[in-house]
């Protein structure tokens, strides 16, 4: 509470500087040019010349300082002692280090200490004597110095607080852009998986329900096959929708359902040659442990070729997945004797699953090609190396 009407006060005394100085200028001036008039209106003149300005000594300070320095020049002239108002001098020279630019404030130390010398030299020097002059000289310099330092200071600790302002700002900005690139990225990442499932699921209901239209008329047995096949599907397809739904649900760090990974290809090819799709797959090399993410691009990779090929290679068409576990990465290779170039002449418009495929390898530092195979039908290459990039 207290800290809190001591912040309200520094804060209002900031927006309030020329206010403030203002008002302490003016005190000083009634005080500074009273005493003068003693002297005469020569010292009354460079009295207000030195103390007037100090109204704007932090908001125009190379002004404020000149106007004092000029009065400080005129008052050998015009004043034939010194002056209350000499005290000016110190408060401008403070001001100048402090707020002015680098070479008013080295200029305003250079006539503090001009005027060091000339006043007692002016002043001192005829009635009391070399020693006292020279005693005086040292007082009033030492006194200049050490207000010159003082606002030297004050500039400096200025400057340390804006770099702070400043690099407090910086980093608040950083954050917020790592926020939003990885709310970016996880809403990306939603949406592959969101097209892998649905995608894929769907397809292979279709293909089951088409065949199956033709299949019951001559063969009701097969039928029953195909409708099982196809609530097979749907249960697969609603359970990863809600491991899916889950992880949105629990949002990020949490303890994630678990996801299907490289092992389980084999349950994949199975699915889809029961959906009537010739699949064949070949797996060389012994199966090793993946980090979870990695398992699974493998696993939505092959599962979206298989519905590409499944959706676009045509019908009658043959595929081929290929598992190689290499020394170095998990290599895999979806082929097919379908349509190929003739089923990419009207590319469908918005198409995730290649784009998808791709961006999931990049994330893990591997990569994906695809396209038409030279002698007909499509094929997909994907590395993912087993070290994924830190
Ligand atoms: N196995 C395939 N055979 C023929 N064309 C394919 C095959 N796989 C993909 N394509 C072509 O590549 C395009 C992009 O595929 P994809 O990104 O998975 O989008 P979508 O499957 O939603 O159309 C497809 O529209 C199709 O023209
Ligand atoms: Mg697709």
């Amino acid at each position: 509470m207290q800290q809190n009407v001591f912040d309200k006060l520094v804060a209002w005394t900031r927006a309030n500087t020329l206010l403030l100085d203002a008002f302490s200028a003016l005190l000083l001036t009634l005080v500074c040019a009273g005493t003068a008039t003693a002297t005469g209106a020569g010292a009354v003149l460079v009295s207000l010349l030195m103390c007037v300005p100090l109204a704007l000594r932090r908001v125009l300070p190379e002004v404020s300082g000149a106007l004092v320095a000029a009065g400080g020049l005129l008052q050998p002239v015009l004043a034939g002692e010194p002056q209350t108002a000499n005290l000016a001098v110190l408060v401008s020279l403070y001001s100048l280090a402090a707020y002015a630019a680098p070479w008013a404030s080295r200029g305003g130390l250079l006539l503090g200490l001009f005027g060091a010398v000339v006043a007692p030299a002016r002043y001192v020097w005829p009635y009391s004597g070399l020693a006292s002059a020279l005693a005086l000289v040292l007082f009033i310099a030492v006194l200049v110095v050490a207000t010159w330092l003082l606002g030297s200071l004050r500039r400096a600790s200025r400057q340390n607080e804006r770099a702070l302002l400043e690099r407090a700002r910086l980093l608040e900005n950083e954050r917020e852009n790592e926020s939003r690139l990885a709310a970016t990225a996880e809403r990306q990442r939603i949406a592959r998986e969101m097209h892998d499932v649905v995608a894929h699921s769907l397809s292979v209901i279709i293909a089951q329900a088409d065949g199956g239209r033709y299949a019951a008329a001559a063969n009701p047995a097969a039928a029953a096959e195909v409708l099982g096949t196809i609530s097979a599907t749907g249960r697969q397809a609603l359970a990863d929708m809600r491991n899916l739904l889950g992880v949105l649900r629990q949002g990020p760090g949490d303890e994630r359902a678990p996801q299907p990974d490289a092992g389980q290809v084999a349950d994949l090819v199975e699915q889809v040659r029961a959906s009537g799709l010739d699949v064949e797959l070949e797996v060389v090399g012994g199966e090793r442990p993946l980090p979870p993410a990695i398992g699974l691009a493998a696993y939505r990779i092959v599962q979206e070729s298989l519905t590409n090929v499944l959706k676009h290679a045509g019908p009658g068409a043959r595929a081929r997945v290929e598992v190689r576990w290499d020394p170095d990465a998990l290599r895999l290779g979806v082929d097919d004797d379908g349509r190929g170039a003739a089923a990419m002449v009207a590319p469908s418009p918005g198409g995730q699953g290649l784009v998808g495929m791709a961006e999931r390898a990049r994330l893990h530092g591997g990569a994906v090609t695809s396209g038409p195979r030279p002698g007909g039908g499509f094929r997909v290459r994907a590395t993912l190396p087993y070290a994924s990039p830190s």
